[in-house]
């Protein structure tokens, strides 16, 4: 099966292969391509160029994308997007003048979460959770990083990642799973940190490694929730187990988590909110991306991550959604990209990068995703006739997306 697109009036983020991230002043500059066609082969990218090289129209199926955009889908690299139930009543004590750690303190929080979670069916949290999955397609997401985190006991943690591995064979969207059992101390370990870390440890992380439920391990670093020697503990028996390290970090309080993160050669270190010097010093010749949630900022009312700070040192951002019931309940990544121009001062250009490439590189598949590259996945979205790039972040409440292409199939 071939797919031509003609027209295409831009074709944005074309990358050589070697690019697996941008960095600093490079994430400025997207690729692009004017009045350019894109072939596909069954779900890879073949080849695209200029309308003037184009030899031929023959293929099994042409789109005609005159007027529009072409670029990579997101990949959105931090999600909870498998959870039960819903946090609206937080929602509503917040504007009521509750705080988030107000809220956690009273059991609200994760533990709302977890408890909800834990009394309903494992079928039950798959219907659930694919709603907002085939939502985050049609907004565009074309690869997705999901995390456990609401279980909080063996039985539920494994049956949150066997939710997501089930999601990872039903669907055609890239999926990667994260353990996150560390997310919060859950009430029946309230005195016990270190016996649930034992649990962790000793009785999940075996089991998680025997049925291949999880690539990566993550753990909420920070006040009131887990420790620097928490996590050091936790990254390293992870590791043991074949998980490389993607950390929640300097959400509310910088204690040297970041450092810490880049010491275990943590893949991301996710949210940076609030960012000190010796933060930015710490990511420097390191292989660890920072990733910003700006939805979550935007939702709890809390600082936005510095993205001039981190991409004026020379790093590279990247962008994600995290989707969860409790401070992001949105997975769409076109909000998060606007945001991310309109509070975090980010170009279009730079934010298109930190939510396609940079976004690929943070959940470890920007070798196939991420970028329009000659042998990548076909993972595309086509815009709404549009004046350029810049009106798609720019016009934030409205749906650009024309059509959403997975592995070379348009999503129906
Ligand atoms: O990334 N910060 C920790 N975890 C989630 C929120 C958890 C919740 O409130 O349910 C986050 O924001
Ligand atoms: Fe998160």
């Amino acid at each position: 099966m071939t797919t031509l697109i003609t027209n295409i009036k831009e074709l944005l983020q074309v990358r050589d292969t070697n690019v697996l991230k941008v960095s600093g002043s490079n994430m400025k500059t997207l690729p692009t391509i004017k009045k350019a066609y894109l072939l596909i082969e069954h779900d890879t990218i073949i080849e695209y160029g200029s309308m003037q090289d184009l030899t031929t129209l023959e293929a099994d199926q042409v789109i005609d994308a005159t007027g529009k955009i072409v670029l990579p889908t997101w990949c959105d690299s931090h999600t909870h997007i498998v959870y039960a139930g819903n946090r609206e009543q937080e929602f509503v004590d917040r504007i009521n003048g509750l705080s988030y750690e107000e809220i956690a303190n009273r059991g609200g929080g994760i533990l709302n979460s977890a408890e909800n979670l834990q009394n309903t069916s494992e079928e039950d949290l798959y219907q659930q959770s694919i709603k907002r999955v085939k939502q985050v397609m049609k907004l565009g997401t074309g690869a997705i990083e999901i995390k456990s985190g609401y279980g909080l006991t063996t039985e539920a943690e494994l049956k949150m990642l066997r939710v997501i591995k089930r999601i990872k064979k039903e669907f055609p969207l890239k999926v990667k799973a994260t353990f996150l059992g560390a997310h919060a101390l859950p009430k029946a370990y309230k005195d016990n940190k270190k016996g649930y870390l034992d649990l962790i440890i000793n009785d999940m992380l075996p089991k998680i490694e025997k049925e291949h439920l999880a690539h990566y391990i993550d753990i909420f670093c920070e006040k009131g929730y887990f420790s620097l020697e928490d996590t050091d503990r936790l990254l390293t028996e992870g590791k043991k187990h074949g998980l490389t390290p993607k950390i929640h970090v300097n959400q509310f309080n910088a204690f040297g988590g970041i450092a810490l993160g880049v010491k275990h050669n943590a893949l991301s270190v996710d949210h940076l909110e609030e960012l000190k010097d010796e933060d930015i010093e710490a990511l420097k010749n390191s292989n660890t991306i920072a990733v910003a949630l700006p939805s979550c900022s935007y939702f709890i009312s809390i600082p936005y991550t510095p993205a001039r700070k981190i991409i004026d040192a020379g790093l590279p951002l990247a962008l994600a959604s995290d989707y969860n019931p409790g401070t992001t309940p949105s997975g769409n990544m076109n909000f998060v990209v606007s945001t991310a121009c309109i509070k975090m001062k980010m170009t279009p250009e730079e934010a298109i990068n930190a939510a396609t490439i940079n976004a690929a590189y943070a959940m470890g598949i920007s070798k196939q995703y991420g970028s329009i590259t000659r042998g990548k996945k076909a993972n595309l979205i086509i815009t709404n006739p549009v004046p350029s790039y810049n009106y798609l972040p720019y016009a934030f409440g409205e749906n650009h997306i024309d059509t959403v292409l997975i592995n070379g199939n348009i999503l129906e």
